[in-house]
């Protein structure tokens, strides 16, 4: 079976490391390229993570830095869900990276493999849309030539930032606009969806259990485990891992229902901003762009696959020691 090529841009981020993990032990993916953007934490960490998250599963995939910054909207990192790292953990570490970031910038890069494989590549953007927005004002025409986009963003039920914005989008609501109104096929995963993608207590002593400490990958996902708000207020039993919903989907489509929706992106500001809005009226007029919007999930498979990828990711960094 050919592999499905796919960029990952993301922004590490304890949900963006059990992202990458489920790509990479999948073995479904022909991983091109890992890009970073700052959203958890500033740039030069969540680069930096990402290079550590990919070198420390055994890859050689290139990682390659990207914007500093979003294109408008500037915001406090938070620092309080990943700690100043980005991907704080509560004992052991990752090891530091072998090789150092490629070189070049993410969005140039996005652009020149993209152009290079018309139709053959699949965007999996897991943080702030900021390097792909600046990919398609580099070169338009990527937006035909790119196979299919999926992300984790936005919720049409509300937000985790404000009451109506989820962070990646909130965090620059225009690039997600020029993202979404670019003409791309894009699913999307929401909060609808991911807010209910945790992993339970029995999948975190599966993982606890996996191998004997240190156990980097346990530790980190006990960190994001202290700080969910959702777990101290008992309405989940552990950790939503927000970003593995669009890669499990490209693994297993089953996993989840979806609906085509017009989908917009409030950059006014005011109360509204970064929300992502869905009209859901039957006779919404044809002529809007649609996307297709992730609403119901298969948790305990979901959970079940997750929590194995997480466990073999364990296994490898174990034996890299
Ligand atoms: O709202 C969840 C999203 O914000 C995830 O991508 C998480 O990594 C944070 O970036
Ligand atoms: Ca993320």
């Amino acid at each position: 079976m050919t592999r499905r090529r796919l960029i990952i841009d993301c922004d590490p981020g304890h949900d963006d490391f059990a992202a990458i993990a489920l790509a990479v032990t999948s073995g479904v993916f022909e991983i091109e390229a890992i890009t970073a953007v700052c959203g958890n934490a500033p740039l030069p960490r969540t680069a930096a993570n990402a290079l550590a998250i990919a070198d420390a599963l055994g890859t050689s995939i290139p990682v390659y830095a990207g914007a500093v910054a979003p294109l408008l909207h500037r915001y406090d990192f938070p620092a309080a869900f990943h700690g100043v790292t980005g991907l704080d953990s509560a004992g052991a570490t990752l090891p530091p990276p072998r090789r150092p970031l490629a070189p070049g910038h993410a969005a140039l890069e996005i652009a020149a493999r993209v152009n290079a494989a018309p139709g053959e590549i699949t965007l999996a953007v897991v943080g702030p849309m900021t390097n792909v927005a600046l990919a398609l004002a580099l070169d338009p025409d990527i937006a035909s030539k790119v196979r299919e986009l999926v992300f984790m963003g936005g919720g049409i039920v509300g937000g985790n930032v404000t009451a109506r914005a989820e962070f990646n989008i909130w965090a620059d609501p225009e690039a997600a606009a020029i993202v979404l109104n670019s003409g791309i096929k894009t699913t999307m995963f929401g909060l609808d969806v991911t807010n209910r993608a945790f992993i339970d207590t029995d999948d975190l002593k599966r993982l606890r259990a996996a191998v004997p400490a240190p156990n980097p990958v346990a530790d980190i996902i006990q960190f994001y485990s202290e700080r969910s708000g959702d777990i101290a207020a008992g309405r989940v039993p552990g950790p939503a891992l927000h970003d593995t919903c669009p890669i499990a989907w490209l693994i297993d489509p089953t996993l989840f229902q979806t609906e085509s929706l017009s989908v917009t992106v409030e950059t006014a500001p005011g109360p509204g901003y970064g929300a992502t809005d869905a009209d859901r009226r039957t006779w919404a007029p044809d002529h809007l762009p649609r996307i297709d919007v992730a609403l119901e999930l298969d948790r305990p498979r979901l959970a079940r696959l997750v929590t194995d990828a997480l466990v073999e990711a364990a296994r490898r960094i174990a034996d890299r020691r």
